[in-house]
């Protein structure tokens, strides 16, 4: 089983994870377009979606799914989504691709959050990934000596802005000892939009694809 095989399995198991009926929370990966492909099979049992970026409402409309603004809706039961790294305890790194701001409001804005990883994303402590920070652009400078301050080796990504239109600076060799007091701490700088730390908003059920099956991890 190679790990696309293992992001499939694990897509597959995350549907029985929807309310049938309720508004569905979508984040966004390659992980989750595997899960967007399978959500067609389930399109009568979705009365729509709320998604975390412009290239998964591009999918989810693709199924015809009809993608809600956070705004015009009241209650999500269940926001599924992919994690860069995430601990046994539900914090996660995330923010690989970009969207890590919309991710965390929508969390935020949900009864509970389910993490789709294949077995390679599972770690005792979170670190290893580099920590995507979502910036204003005139605080690139301060933030990243900020970043390397906490002893970190910050680099902005190169030709990306995220869909609010700002840009991400990657940290690799954080240490993340106590991910609550790591994001309260760096969301708190002035100019973070929004670090990929999620220790606030854990997540409740994490669904780990092995060569062996799916594990549920509440
Ligand atoms: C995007 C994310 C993704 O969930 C994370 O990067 C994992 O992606 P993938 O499923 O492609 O490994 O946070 O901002």
């Amino acid at each position: 089983m190679n790990q696309d095989d293992m992001k499939r399995a694990v897509a597959r198991a995350a549907l029985d994870e929807i309310v049938p009926g309720a508004i569905l929370g979508v984040g966004t990966g390659s992980t989750v377009n595997f899960l967007i492909e399978l959500l067609a099979e389930r399109r009568d049992d979705i009365p729509g979606a709320v998604s975390s970026s412009e290239a998964s409402t591009e999918r989810l409309n693709a199924i015809g799914i009809p993608v809600l603004e956070l705004n015009a809706v009241e209650h999500i039961p269940v926001y599924i989504d992919g994690a860069d790294e995430v601990t046994p305890q539900g914090c996660m790194t995330k923010g690989g691709g970009g969207a890590l701001t919309r991710e965390k409001i929508i969390a935020s804005a949900s009864d509970r959050f389910v993490c789709i990883v294949d077995q390679s994303k599972l770690v005792d402590r979170l670190g290893a990934f580099p920590l995507p920070v979502e910036i204003i652009p005139m605080a690139e400078a301060l933030i990243t000596r900020s970043l390397r301050k906490r002893g970190g080796r910050p680099t902005t990504r190169k030709d990306f802005l995220t869909d609010n239109g700002n840009r991400i600076i990657d940290t690799q060799g954080l240490t993340i000892k106590d991910p609550v007091a790591f994001e309260q701490t760096l969301t708190a700088e002035p100019g973070v939009v929004t670090c990929g730390t999620f220790a606030l908003t854990p997540a409740h059920r994490i669904l780990v694809a092995t060569p062996d099956g799916t594990q549920t991890i509440d």
